[in-house]
């Protein structure tokens, strides 16, 4: 039994010394060359490397990041569970960005950045918190997280899901016949939803026209949930007033693409959250040793849901 670090060799000595200390039974690798593929029975990787069907041993596949998409779950051999991440370092800074690109498009940081640049002092109308709705698409592990940053803020929080939710203080909706409703209440929405068929292209002009004229829009998820041409529209008709983007398809943009430049948007190099090397390798820790129980992994994806 070996585990395979398949992942930069920074994080990886940081996870070496977990594994040494935390489940120093269990050899761990960073270069699959060296071992019998037979031996390999957890990788750790961004996507699955391939030819993965060579290591017949292989029990678990666990995704460096919180999403695992990139993985194309219907690819991997049926018997290997493939488990996300699911750590601290991720949720805290998720936390943190969105709170950021909440505060930022309140407070209309973006306009008062180009005020400066032009040597412009005027001051813009100013809304309050109690009367700014944000709506977040998912309420899974991050969404949650990011709502409950949010709450001391005071501004109205919902949240829309697959399956009934009940979280205190939020207006729950769920179900893809609730949209409109929780889109018509909507004045910051934040996709943080896996990219999954039913999710892929899901913020597009329809989506954009069910929001109140003027809201704006943060999107962590994932880029091919995303209409660029649509966005760009909706920008320059001020159906939206501004966009806060992490993710996009393809990342990096090319040079020439019109997100780098438009006035009313901030882009980030999907950056918003990045998993943390010490407190990852405790949770891969603790559920090699779940596994090892008969326990299923915290994190493992459903296969047929697709996250
Ligand atoms: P979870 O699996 O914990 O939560 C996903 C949420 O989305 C759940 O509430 C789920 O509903 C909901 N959902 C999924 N499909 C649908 C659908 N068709 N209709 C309505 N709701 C749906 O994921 P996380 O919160 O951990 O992560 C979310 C995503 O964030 C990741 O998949 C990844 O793509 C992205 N991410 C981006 C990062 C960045 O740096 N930009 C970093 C980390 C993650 P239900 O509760 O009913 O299951
Ligand atoms: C993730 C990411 O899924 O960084 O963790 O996008």
């Amino acid at each position: 039994m070996t585990f395979w670090f398949n992942s930069d060799r920074e994080r990886g000595r940081i996870f070496a010394e977990a594994f040494a200390r935390d489940l120093p039974d269990l050899p761990f690798i960073m270069d699959a060359t060296q071992v019998d593929p037979d031996d390999i029975s957890y990788v750790l990787t961004w996507t699955a490397p391939p030819d993965l069907d060579r290591f017949k041993n292989l029990e678990i596949v666990f995704s460096i990041g919180a999403g695992v998409d990139q993985f194309r779950v219907e690819n991997l051999p049926s018997g290997v569970k493939l488990v996300r991440m699911i750590e601290d370092g991720i949720v805290r800074m998720m936390q943190e960005y969105v709170t950021l690109a909440v505060l930022a498009l309140h407070r209309n940081l973006k306009a008062y950045l180009m005020q400066q640049t032009e040597g412009k002092w005027q001051a813009l109308p100013a809304r309050q918190a109690a009367d700014r709705r944000i709506g977040v698409l998912g309420l899974g592990m991050l969404g949650q997280a990011v709502i409950a940053r949010l709450k001391p803020f005071g501004f109205p929080l919902s949240g829309w899901s697959r399956a009934p939710r009940q979280i205190d203080g939020v207006r729950c909706h769920h179900g893809a016949e609730s949209l409109a409703s929780f889109l018509g209440e909507t004045d910051i929405l934040v996709c943080l939803l896996p990219l999954t068929e039913e999710t892929r292209g899901i913020l597009d002009a329809r989506l954009f026209a069910a929001l109140p004229p003027g809201a704006s829009l943060i999107h962590v998820g994932r880029g091919a949930q995303l209409d660029h041409d649509a966005l760009i529209d909706a920008l320059d008709m001020h159906q939206l007033s501004g966009a806060v983007i992490d993710v996009t398809e393809p990342e990096p943009l090319p040079p020439e693409h019109p997100f780098w430049r438009h006035p009313r948007i901030m882009l980030t190099p999907h950056i918003a959250s990045v998993t943390q090397p010490g407190t990852a390798a405790r949770s891969v820790i603790e559920n090699i040793k779940r596994h090892r129980a008969g326990l299923d992994p915290i994190g493992l994806v459903d296969r047929t849901r697709g996250y």
